[in-house]
């Protein structure tokens, strides 16, 4: 039998941890035949909440668990683990600025970081959800010397299951049939959903939806705002398609892409083949080998593409330069 690996998950007390800790200890994640040791990371106010989550996963018998980690320090938390899952954050309050999410979220990335590059494993694999997401990881990761850059990657692939589950509903197919929907820069509404490398059962999506002005326009805002659309029908923000979304990143990077196969993950940017600024967390469509990811360059774009590239890169700097001038990195 394989040796357990260490999962942290932070903000395990929240909704999405509610979500996520049923894929990751049921074996949807790393896979019906890796055991794992769940460390389990929130603040002082919920370790009540989190003691009865852990009752819970008790109570489900999972064969796969083999311990639980329950803590609200970072040093038990992050201690020698595999895979990082970071869902904790400071959530953006009635009347909060932007710049003062960003700052409070920094904060919570350079301890996070401080922490992980000090107790982890040296190839601890991580990824952040917590909003911002791309930036608080490339905070992350300047506080993570000893991590290499490309283990540290952000969420973006609730964006693209949104693009194709809009596309598949669109053209009354099954959501699976469509295939590599990208998602370029930030998680955000600046994102830009790129469909022309798509297709539906090997039909370019181009074609099997023959609607230009919705591909282009209609298409992209809705996946821009989805997000919000959730909220102002649910009151809270998603977190069953956010688990699925972080179980199906996962699975990926641990399991490698399938041929043909394109996912798109926030990851390093620098060096990339589109001509987006070095040392941003930026998303690319990406294949997976040996948990590397590539950045699969060569999509053809057109002016009006590229300047929704450039939209998210510019909020992207700017919010990198935020969190330098709140924390002086
Ligand atoms: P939630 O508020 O239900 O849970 C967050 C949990 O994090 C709480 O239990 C809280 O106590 C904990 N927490 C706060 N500060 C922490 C810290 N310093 N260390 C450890 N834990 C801490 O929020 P929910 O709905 O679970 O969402 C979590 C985050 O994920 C939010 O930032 C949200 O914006 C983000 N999100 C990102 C998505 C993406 O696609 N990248 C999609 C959906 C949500």
């Amino acid at each position: 039998e394989k040796e357990p690996i260490r999962v942290v998950i932070s903000g395990a007390a929240g909704q999405i941890g509610y979500a996520l800790i049923p894929l990751v200890a049921g074996g949807k994640t790393f896979g019906p035949n890796q055991p794992i040791i769940l460390h389990l990371l929130d603040i002082p106010p919920a370790m009540k909440c989190l003691g009865g989550v852990v009752m819970e996963i008790e109570d489900c018998a999972y064969p796969l668990v083999r311990g639980i980690v329950a803590t609200d320090s970072y040093e038990v938390a992050f201690d020698k683990v595999d895979w990082a899952i970071l869902v904790g954050g400071f959530p953006r309050k009635k009347g909060m600025l932007r710049k003062d999410l960003l700052a409070k979220n920094a904060s919570i990335y350079i301890e996070t970081g401080k922490v992980l590059d000090r107790c982890a494993s040296k190839d601890c694999h991580v990824l952040v959800v917590a909003n911002p997401a791309n930036t608080n990881a490339n905070t992350l990761s300047m506080n993570t010397p000893s991590i290499p850059r490309g283990n540290i990657t952000a969420l973006t692939r609730l964006d693209m299951n949104r693009g194709a589950g809009i596309l598949a509903k669109r053209l009354g197919a099954k959501p699976s049939d469509v295939t590599n929907v990208t998602i370029f820069g930030n998680h955000s509404k600046t994102q830009f959903p790129y469909i022309d490398r798509a297709d539906i059962n090997g039909t370019p999506i181009r074609t099997a939806i023959n609607d230009d002005s919705f591909l282009d326009q209609g298409f992209i805002t809705q996946v821009q705002n989805r997000g919000a659309e959730v909220i102002a029908a649910r009151g809270f923000s998603s977190a069953m398609s956010a688990a699925n979304a972080i179980k199906d990143h996962v699975h990926d990077w641990f399991h490698g892409t399938k041929p043909g196969q394109i996912v798109s993950m926030g990851v390093d940017s620098t060096g990339n083949p589109y001509g987006i600024a070095d040392g941003l967390i930026y998303s690319f469509p990406v294949t997976i080998k040996n948990r590397e990811w590539a950045i699969v360059g060569g999509f053809s774009l057109t002016d009006a593409q590229r300047t929704l590239m450039q939209t998210t890169e510019k909020e992207l700097k700017e919010e990198k330069d935020e969190v330098s001038a709140s924390s002086n990195l």
